[in-house]
């Protein structure tokens, strides 16, 4: 495995990879690598002949009062990680190679990233536009792998990408879950006990919804009103945002007649922990 810390390092040795017609794949990362992150990676190496992970704690998607200084850190555990995952190349960036003073340009998607999560984190996913526009001019990647988790950052970067004509295809691959349905998540390990426990209630809640779906309710406000009371019923539980929209444009649905996502985002202590899932309704 190649660390690289360079862009134009990395730009080189991509050159070269291309030159031989491999295809790269690429699953870029903020690091303290997971499950979740681990499949993405295996699913790239079966898909593409090089693999290539980044590993950068983006400053421009964090608000300021957010978590920024205190988001997990363990670059020599997630080297090892890589490594097992069978990574050609991991690229590990410092924020002022990636941000040179004088740095001014950045990248905006309209309306999809100002809904659900985009309006409690004002700015967050022009963060993340930026930096991931950034990432695949240097990468150049075939293939770009995102978890479902985030639902609505892979909506965004796909609505980038075709608006920007990126040429990347980009695939969001499920949410890897713990045994009680917790979606794996870095921030996870944020949590106390307590909050470990109470946090089963996200996945429990969008079951329910899942199977009220599955049993005919179409009525989206009595399906939230059903999640609420699973999740208030965990005190140290306060929800953000639970939506029930379009699959594309993120629109909210009130009638549930076609394919939605179930989202949802909520705070444990200090923690912002999000979830979804897709639903189909029966005809
Ligand atoms: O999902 C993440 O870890 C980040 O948002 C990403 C896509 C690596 C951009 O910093």
């Amino acid at each position: 495995m190649q660390v690289i810390e360079k862009i134009k390092d990395v730009s080189n040795f991509i050159k070269e990879l291309k030159a031989q017609k491999k295809t790269v794949g690429f699953v870029p990362t903020m690091g303290f690598l997971h499950e979740g992150h681990l499949s993405l990676m295996r699913y790239a190496k079966k898909v593409t002949d090089v693999v290539v992970v980044s590993i950068f704690v983006n400053p421009t998607q964090f608000g300021p009062k957010e978590d920024f200084n205190a988001y997990p850190r363990d670059m020599e555990g997630d080297k090892g990680k890589c490594l097992e995952a069978g990574v050609d190349i991991l690229f590990i960036p410092s924020a002022s190679e990636i941000y040179p003073e004088g740095y001014l340009t950045y990248v905006n998607v309209e309306k999809i990233a100002d809904v659900m999560c985009g309006a409690s984190r004002a700015g967050h996913f022009k963060g993340v536009a930026t930096i991931v526009a950034k990432l695949f001019n240097i990468v150049k990647p075939d293939k770009a792998f995102f978890g479902q988790k985030d639902y609505q950052q892979a909506v965004v970067i796909k609505r980038m990408a075709a608006d920007l004509n990126m040429d990347v295809d980009i695939e969001a691959l499920p949410t890897v879950r713990e045994p009680d349905g917790l979606a794996i998540s870095s921030r996870n390990s944020y949590l106390s006990g307590a909050e470990r426990a109470a946090a089963a209630c996200l996945y429990m809640s969008l079951k329910l919804a899942e199977d009220r779906i599955g049993k005919g309710e179409k009525n989206s406000a009595k399906i939230i009103e059903a999640m609420q009371h699973i999740i208030q019923a965990e005190k140290l539980v306060k929800i953000d945002y639970i939506a029930i929209a379009d699959t594309e444009t993120l629109e909210e649905v009130k009638t549930i007649d076609r394919k939605v996502v179930i989202a949802l985002a909520v705070w444990i202590g200090k923690t912002r922990l999000i979830d979804n899932v897709i639903v189909n309704p029966s005809p």
